[in-house]
């Protein structure tokens, strides 16, 4: 299915947003398409309380910038509140159950939680204790809002999905983990190149592999080769030791001024930020014409409101 020949429907039938694993490419383009309508209306200045009154807890057991603020805006914008709860400062801090902390939650008439976390089964335990719309704003494993912004960004900038050849370098991790499911289920090519030793989760990169094109690579030419798209994370994501062997072997897959000559002409340079200048990318890249970072920072915005909307209305 390609997405330009995709009719929207206005509805998914899953009722949260856990991993995209279990998203059906359909669903993923009613995400995307959902998410241009309401960034046009936002830009036209016209209103779109699709959420009014409606209440969004957002846990945080990790820092972030983009996460917080774009659900926050995101939430307000659709008419409805946000509630930021740090879980160093509620009782799940100190051991509180998930499964208690979200019928808690149910009882104060929240009508949705996105949690940022460690464990992905904290995530599924809110889904499988409580019975209301649970987001994952990233966990060690997965970080599927960002893919949705990043494919939104990718499908604005080159008019299609299909076929788009997607080359990640570097450690193989939650973000590339969520690439992966969601560029193979909207008929992309994605590449990951990393050393074996931080390649992908083995059964993650299986499951995608059901879904459509992933490969694996240590060539850092064959896989910038054809490239339209060049991506890369940090060598060390939250909650992670530093390491010296981790950062010197990476270091060979770093995305500078060299290695985006190597992909097509067109390629654009994509990042979920925060990024490390002189690690994972050279400053001269992330600074320069072909880095898309802060439109796949502003995508975050439109993609989770319709989320929060699909999911929530
Ligand atoms: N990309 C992203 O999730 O950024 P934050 O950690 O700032 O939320
Ligand atoms: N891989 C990074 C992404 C941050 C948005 C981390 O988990 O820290």
């Amino acid at each position: 299915m390609d997405i330009n020949a995709y009719k929207a429907k206005g509805k998914i039938n899953n009722r949260h947003l856990l991993t995209l694993v279990d998203y059906s490419t359909c669903e993923i383009f009613e995400i995307l398409k959902l998410g241009q309508h309401l960034k046009f209306l936002l830009n036209k200045g016209k209103k779109h309380t699709y959420l009014k009154d409606k209440t969004l807890a957002m846990i945080f057991a990790k820092s972030s910038t983009r996460t917080r603020v774009s659900f926050e805006q995101g939430i307000r914008q659709l008419g409805g509140v946000p509630m930021f709860l740090s879980s160093s400062d509620i009782q799940l801090g100190r051991g509180e159950p998930i499964s208690d902390t979200v019928k808690t939650l149910e009882r104060y008439n929240v009508d949705g939680i996105m949690i940022r976390t460690f464990k992905q089964s904290d995530v599924s335990d809110l889904a499988k204790f409580g019975t209301i719309p649970i987001i994952n704003g990233l966990t060690d494993d997965f970080h599927p809002c960002q893919a949705l912004a990043d494919i939104l960004t990718v499908y604005e900038r080159f008019g299609k999905l299909d076929g788009v050849r997607l080359a990640y370098f570097g450690d193989g991790n939650n973000v590339a983990n969520s690439l992966m499911v969601a560029g193979a289920k909207t008929g992309m090519d994605i590449v990951i190149c990393s050393p074996k030793s931080n390649a992908p989760n083995a059964e993650i990169v299986a499951e995608a592999q059901k879904f459509g094109k992933v490969t694996l690579t240590e060539s850092v030419d064959e896989a910038a080769r054809g490239a339209d798209v060049i991506y890369t994370d940090v060598f060390f994501s939250m909650g992670q030791e530093t390491d010296a062997k981790k950062q010197a072997q990476l270091l060979a897959y770093q995305v500078n001024t060299a290695l985006m000559e190597k992909a097509e002409k067109h390629a654009i340079f994509m990042h979920c930020l925060p990024a490390h200048r002189g690690e994972e990318v050279s400053a001269e890249v992330i600074d320069g014409p072909q880095s898309v970072v802060f439109e796949q920072a502003e995508n975050r915005l439109h993609a989770q409101k319709a989320v929060m909307t699909l999911l929530m209305k």
